[in-house]
């Protein structure tokens, strides 16, 4: 077996998986009412920007050569509906503007579809108080949805990522963008999405306000079978892309759907694995490029054809 693997020559003329700028998309985080930048404590490297901020790290990330950038909304105001969702002067509306005016040309610009960051409940939909029993509406969310689809399709948004976990959630958003005239828009169903520990640091970066969990609507971490359900169906309503999230311990997930659709698969390293890789880093415990690219590596031997990944303009620039 050495053979193979005797000289720097042939172990790239063998390589069996090729990783490369394109293969990333960068996520960024964009606040109302920020007069700077701002750190995120539990993910050293990555800021909540400003407009300005975002244009830049945008701007950076077509230079690299990524794939695309996906953008995250604070808004200032949060309200049970997640109103600045779907207003048109609503922060992510606004940042989508922007960006596509810098890049739009160059990479993709992507944007969340969800209500978590807006809402002042934290919960992913519309929620209904069934005496003290907080329940999250699955319908009455679609229509948020649907709402908030238009607007980011409006603002310029190439892709959404859907990613509240609303049953029909995809067949819905499409039969509305349709409806309105944004048929080029594409959608990225976040399909087998986990309810996962490893979101935590994300939930500091934009400060959600969520009390509990996501348990009713993400799937439980111990199945296997029904992310790729989750995949198949969305693939049946229409998405155009599908994902498994996160991705480093949920590898066996990524494979199997890449195996059941036939629409492009992505995975999300998620807040969690990246800030567990810092922190050891930062400890000298790991070495920090190579972990990186071994991690990104390995998210797309197992499948992926796209990785969402807080490092993809750095590693790009690596690439
Ligand atoms: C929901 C959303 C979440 C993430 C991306 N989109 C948070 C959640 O479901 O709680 C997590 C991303 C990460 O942890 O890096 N809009």
């Amino acid at each position: 077996m050495r053979r193979l693997r005797q000289s720097a020559a042939l172990r790239t003329l063998t390589r069996e998986t090729e990783l490369a700028a394109r293969h990333l998309v960068q996520p960024l985080f964009v606040r109302e009412d920020l007069a700077e930048p701002r750190a995120v404590a539990s993910m050293p490297g990555v800021w909540q920007h400003t407009i300005d901020s975002l244009r830049r790290e945008a701007a950076a990330a077509a230079e690299a050569g990524v794939g695309g950038v996906m953008l995250f909304g604070i808004p200032a105001q949060r309200d049970a509906r997640g109103s600045a969702g779907d207003d048109p002067e609503g922060i992510l509306n606004v940042a989508t503007r922007a960006v596509v005016a810098e890049v739009g040309d160059a990479i993709t610009v992507q944007t969340d579809l969800c209500l978590d960051e807006f809402t002042d409940h934290g919960h992913c939909g519309v929620i209904v108080d069934d005496g003290g029993v907080v329940t999250v509406d699955n319908d009455a969310t679609l229509e948020r949805y649907t709402a908030i689809a238009c607007a980011q399709a409006e603002s310029g948004a190439h892709l959404l990522g859907l990613s509240g976990m609303m049953d029909g959630q995809t067949a819905a958003v499409r039969q509305a963008l349709d409806a309105a005239g944004h048929t080029d828009t594409v959608l990225m169903a976040y399909s087998a999405k986990y309810a996962s520990a490893f979101y935590g640091p994300f939930r500091d970066a934009v400060d959600s306000q969520l009390d509990g969990d996501r348990r009713s609507y993400q799937i439980d971490p111990a199945n296997r079978r029904e992310g790729v359900r989750e995949a198949v169906l969305d693939e049946a309503e229409g998405a155009d892309i599908v994902m498994v999230k996160p991705a480093l311990g949920f590898l066996d997930v990524v494979r199997d759907v890449r195996d059941a659709v036939r629409v492009p698969v992505w995975a999300y390293q998620v807040s969690g694995e990246y800030a567990m890789l810092e922190a050891a880093a930062a400890n000298g415990w790991l070495e920090r490029r190579s972990a990186i690219i071994e991690s990104l590596t390995s998210i797309r031997r197992a499948g992926a054809d796209t990785v969402l990944s807080y490092w993809a303009t750095e590693a790009a620039d690596w690439l």
